[in-house]
């Protein structure tokens, strides 16, 4: 296979300022922001900037170039933390730094190492779960999950990408995603830019498709996946899984190994983001309700493990029970990983 990834990217670090392309105004502006403070990039992660959880992460690490750069460590590691709190990604790229910092490492290096794991985590999953796409394949995504969202080709998104290189995708179902709409403004934009066959559906067409065509497999990615494999994503990813199971059609989680999180024991200990009321209510200042009425706005929810089919890590594919497979991927080095 010729190998020509995704030219998208969501942040480029300069050496003295990270830019990150404002992903609010996708698909029809595109604008760079430029970012010279631990205080921009805080700022840029909670305003929705940038997101995605790999991406969240590795800005998060340039963030803390900035901040040591105008000695405002260890403030810094708190203020960035702060910024979302379901993506683990984020606590564990601010882990990693802190632990180059107090060694007196190098944390540009550090930063840009981080960036680099992503990207061929990224290559890696792709890899791994495309050999689970049979030929001639629909398959379902929720959400963003590709070269906005990360590094590289993406998590869920680099494996329709990957399985498309391999001519195994008859087409994509993409789910709009309510309410912020990373599916019809981000996904669908990627997938345009690069020919992947796919329509755009309402999250709550998913069923009818599911009875009234073939679906092959559901691929979505994760924020934060407890010790159990229970995973917190996109709100909606939840309901795709319980109707996943009922038309018999495999569920699967695509993440790297940075969104496992083995010190949380299950779903019930993620912290879920729960977002302003108004990005139910309005769109883009358009008022949508009537007012006066009270909304709710859960970012994520989490999925039980038992109603996911494997976890595609980096690693290779993880099985049911995950408690036992993911910590053994945890504990095996990727270079073991035969690809
Ligand atoms: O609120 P967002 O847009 O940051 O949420 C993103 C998701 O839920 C993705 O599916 C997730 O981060 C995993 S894929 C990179």
């Amino acid at each position: 296979m010729k190998e020509k990834f995704p030219k998208t990217r969501a942040f480029v670090w300069t050496g003295k300022a990270l830019k990150l392309l404002d992903q609010r105004l996708l698909p029809h502006k595109t604008v760079w922001r430029v970012c010279r403070t631990w205080q921009d990039v805080t700022r840029d992660i909670r305003d929705m900037v940038v997101r995605g959880a790999p991406a969240i992460g590795c800005t998060a690490a340039y963030g803390v170039v900035l901040a040591e750069r105008k000695k405002m460590l260890p403030k810094a590691f708190e203020g960035l933390l702060k910024a979302r709190p379901t993506a683990v990604n984020l606590r564990w790229a601010l882990d990693r730094m802190r632990r180059v910092w107090e060694q007196g490492g190098n944390l540009e290096r550090e930063a840009i190492a981080i960036e680099k794991e992503d990207r061929e985590a990224n290559r890696r999953m792709g890899q791994w779960g495309a050999e689970l796409v049979g030929s001639n394949a629909t398959l379902l995504t929720h959400c963003n999950t590709g070269s906005l969202a990360t590094a590289g080709l993406g998590t869920a998104f680099g494996v329709l990408w990957t399985a498309f290189q391999q001519g195994k995708v008859k087409k994509v179902l993409a789910t709009e995603t309510r309410p912020y709409l990373q599916g019809a403004r981000l996904t669908a934009w990627e997938l345009k830019n690069e020919r992947i066959p796919f329509e755009l559906i309402t999250d709550s067409m998913a069923a009818h498709f599911m009875k009234t065509e073939s679906i092959d497999g559901v691929f979505v990615g994760a924020d934060r996946i407890a010790a159990n494999g229970d995973s917190a994503n996109k709100i909606g990813t939840y309901s795709l899984a319980v109707l996943a199971a009922h038309h018999h059609i495999p569920f699967y989680i695509v993440a790297p190994m940075s969104t496992v999180d083995l010190s949380t024991p299950g779903g019930q200990d993620i912290p879920i983001e729960e977002r302003s009321m108004d990005e139910v209510t309005t769109f883009r200042g358009q008022r949508l309700a009537p007012q006066g009425i009270k909304a709710r706005h859960p970012a994520f929810d989490v999925t039980p493990a038992v109603l996911i089919s494997a976890i595609i890590t980096e690693r290779g594919v993880a099985r049911r029970p995950f408690v036992t497979s993911l910590h053994s991927a945890a504990a095996r080095l990727s270079e073991a990983v035969p690809l």
